[in-house]
């Protein structure tokens, strides 16, 4: 494209080319707006600011269009499994069948993590929340495989860290569960899959027969696969510029874990429930709870409601909505959290105040509840999250690595005291 954009700024006009992507959005290169003319953009926030090219995801917040590497979601979702989708994601295209086994057995072959590193369990206080837990875990990896901190890594290193994170995540963050709850670590089992494998390092006791329920395990491979990536979010933007000083891998998907731990990223899920256990508190009377959230006043929030970059609806949600509805019929669960959550569900589908401002039930608030239903405790909805999220930060890591792009550095505007003179105590 040959048109450029023009700042004019005090009668001065800079010119900069614009740079459009496969899916036709259209940006302005401002990379040489300093040099040329001294300013540079405000963004608090980054929302109007693309910090990189990227061929993973696309997203169309307004149509409610999500794809990995040109796939759309929802056949991914009914069709795939997330062991794929993490190799689709990680290596750009879709395996064969003969890379989809290497893959799987690699995986298969480093689930179990160092016996030394259950001792770190044993150090962590008996009330510590997983993400805590999991990103020191995952951090303290990198100690453990020190040829992962060479920064000139070869790409097998690289290759060996990626199957060990994926393969390991789910082993460290059932250990998390078992040592809150004061139980026998379960070690895992590879005869089974990616996903029962998880669920029966969670909820298997030893000498005891662990059923697997399939309605179960498609739900969770579901929403690990809709929570496997969603290109530069806080997390994922975090591990990009965390990767981009040249840290370790294992260090930048720690730093990603922080970030998604936040209740306005991946926390969410976790507060939809702390939210319906509240209005169970105090008084379940569902008019109060919607009068309230419409009252620009009254500080509290619906969780779980309307996105960020969703206008209309968030396409994951529509596709779990089902997932959650058959997990809930085929577990019968009777639990008042998940009657009040059906119940906002409903008034929220149906009520113009919720629908006019695009305040839909989004992913976080099905996920809380299959989570819920399925017995997983609220404190590793996040955990959940972040296994699902691993395989899209690694792809993000791994383009912003083999992009050579440079360490992620912005500028501000100061707005703090001008020069003055130093006094000391006395004198003050
Ligand atoms: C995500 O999936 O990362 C969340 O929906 C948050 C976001 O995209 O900003």
């Amino acid at each position: 494209m040959s048109e450029k954009a023009k700042i004019t700024v005090n009668d001065k006009t800079y010119e900069f080319p614009l740079t459009v992507g496969s899916e036709n959005e259209t940006a302005i290169d401002i990379s040489a707006l300093r040099a040329q003319s001294g300013l540079i953009t405000l963004d608090t926030g980054f929302k109007n600011t693309g910090s990189t090219k990227s061929a993973i995801t696309f997203l169309d917040g307004e149509k409610g269009i999500l794809r990995y590497r040109g796939y759309p979601i929802e056949q991914l979702a009914k069709e795939s499994d997330f062991l794929e989708v993490a190799y689709l994601l990680i290596n750009g295209e879709l395996p064969t069948a003969d890379q989809m086994d290497s893959f799987s057995d690699n995986i298969t072959n480093h689930t179990l993590i160092h016996e030394d590193m259950k001792r770190f369990y044993e150090a962590f206080p008996s009330n510590a929340h997983p993400m805590g837990i999991l990103s020191s875990m995952l951090s303290s990896m990198s100690t453990f495989y020190p040829e992962s901190q060479n920064p000139d890594r070869t790409d097998k290193d690289v290759e060996l860290t990626i199957h060990r994170l994926i393969a390991k995540i789910p082993t460290l963050a059932a250990l998390s569960y078992k040592s809150s709850k004061g139980q026998p670590y379960i070690y895992p089992d590879n005869s089974l899959s990616y996903v029962e494998n998880f669920l029966y390092m969670m909820f298997a006791v030893p000498s005891e027969d662990y059923v697997l329920d399939p309605v179960v395990v498609d739900a969770l491979n579901k929403l690990l696969i809709l929570h496997a990536d969603h290109e530069q979010n806080c997390s994922t933007s975090t591990v990009r510029i965390v990767g981009s000083s040249k840290a370790n891998l294992y260090s930048s998907i720690a730093a990603g874990v922080s970030a998604l731990w936040g209740p306005l990223h991946g926390g969410a899920n976790q507060a939809v429930i702390v939210m319906l256990e509240r209005m169970i508190r105090e008084g379940g009377d569902m008019q109060k709870w919607i009068d309230k959230a419409k009252d620009k006043n009254d500080p509290f929030r619906l969780m779980g409601f309307g996105h960020r970059v969703y206008k209309n609806f968030d396409p994951r949600a529509t596709i779990i909505k089902k997932s959650c509805d058959d997990v809930l019929e085929k577990l019968g669960v009777d639990d008042p959290a998940l009657e009040m959550a059906k119940e906002l569900e409903a008034i929220a589908l149906k009520d113009e105040y919720f629908i006019e401002r695009g305040l839909y039930p989004n992913v976080d608030f099905y996920s809380g509840i299959i989570y819920r239903a399925i017995g997983i405790p609220t404190e590793m909805f996040t955990v959940l999250f972040a296994i699902g999220r691993l395989p899209g930060w690694i792809a993000q890591w791994k383009e912003m690595v083999s992009n050579n792009e440079p360490i992620g550095r912005p500028r501000q505007v100061y707005i703090g005291a001008k020069e003055r003179n130093y006094t000391s105590f006395d004198k003050r």
